[in-house]
């Protein structure tokens, strides 16, 4: 087994999943106003803190992903945040992309940027203790898009990152996202998302990426948000497992989902029904941001001292997301006494 390989697995085994936690600034900006706490570094620092020393961190996040601000804070102990996360069990991750910009093969589409500079970055965050990084590429449903052209030259990059940081001794998420927004079907999204992934796993191959060195970071199939016709648990649940193992080689260790604007239950009950009906060796998990962070995000933006019931609502979140990646979850004990 690979060094990689065995980073990869200790992230998203025995019901651990990853804490996306790499909001960027202008995003995290939105989510302060909206709760009304003032965005600043030591603001974020003081909540992403609160989660990094919970309980439940042990038990089931097996890696965050950080954004770079985070990766150099230092907690109020004193201990680097790094040191912080890994005092936890858990291993640290480091977005590398830095966001969308126009796509000249297709300009009313986007490409992600992020390559300039990133095998510095890449050096640097290994030096601190990085394992694994992140590369969000976004694909948007509609009428005219996505091109064909899109979606190649997103997997062409995508894999060109995963080859530069493999180089690097980590372990790259690739996260082809087809997005929620739009009023798209769920066999629109079963299209979509089923050629992106062939063709990020196309040229996965052609770039020579180690396939059991990577972790997929893919949306679940899903309706628009402005879709009429809203499908079931059990078809979302079919559908993305037909999908996925139609379109992702088998040496794949790890298919870690984003939520997407899925609400909190949604993403965990979507997850169990996948995992239910999982008859493959495939690890399904989650590396949620907005599912695993809403709840307790939300009491933190009203009592910012109440430390003790903020890490008890997310503990909660991410314990019912462990519970989800055997099918044990059930509504009914998904409940929080506050
Ligand atoms: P959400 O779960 O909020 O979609 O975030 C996951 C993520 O990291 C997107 O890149």
């Amino acid at each position: 087994m690979s060094e990689l390989n065995q980073i990869a697995l200790k992230i998203v085994s025995n019901g651990k999943g990853i804490l996306a936690a790499d909001e960027s600034t202008p995003s995290m900006d939105k989510k302060f106003n909206a709760i009304g706490v003032e965005p600043n570094p030591e603001n974020r620092l003081k909540y992403r803190e609160i989660l990094f020393t919970s309980n439940g961190m042990k038990d089931y996040i097996g890696g965050v992903i950080l954004f770079e601000e985070t990766l150099n804070q230092i907690s109020k102990s004193g201990l680097p945040i790094p040191q912080l996360i890994e005092n936890q069990g858990t291993i640290i991750g480091i977005k590398v992309d830095t966001g969308l910009k126009k796509n000249p093969e297709s300009p009313d589409e986007n490409i992600t940027s992020g390559f300039d500079g990133l095998e510095d970055r890449l050096k640097k965050s290994y030096e601190i203790g990085a394992r694994f990084t992140k590369w969000r590429a976004l694909i948007k449903i509609s009428d005219k898009f996505p091109t064909e052209v899109a979606i190649k030259s997103n997997a062409i990059d995508l894999a060109k990152y995963a080859s530069i940081v493999q180089n690097f001794n980590m372990v790259p998420i690739v996260e082809p996202e087809v997005l929620m927004e739009g009023d798209h079907d769920i066999n629109q999204c079963y299209e979509i998302t089923a050629r992106l992934l062939s063709e990020c796993f196309n040229q996965l191959k052609l770039q020579s990426v180690d396939l059991s060195g990577i972790l997929l970071k893919p949306n679940m199939v899903v309706p628009g948000i402005d879709c009429q016709n809203q499908s079931s648990t059990n078809e979302i649940a079919k559908m993305t497992f037909n999908c996925l193992k139609d379109n992702v080689p088998s040496e794949v260790p790890g298919i870690a989902f984003l939520s997407g604007g899925q609400s909190e239950i949604e993403s965990t009950r979507n997850l169990n029904e996948i995992n239910k009906i999982n008859d493959t060796n495939f690890i399904f998990t989650y590396s949620y941001g907005r599912a695993l962070q809403q709840s307790a995000l939300n009491y933190w933006g009203k009592n910012p001292d109440d430390i003790n019931n903020i890490q008890k609502i997310f503990n909660h979140r991410a314990k019912m997301n462990s519970l989800s990646t055997s099918g044990k979850w059930a509504e009914d004990i998904d409940k929080i006494n506050i």
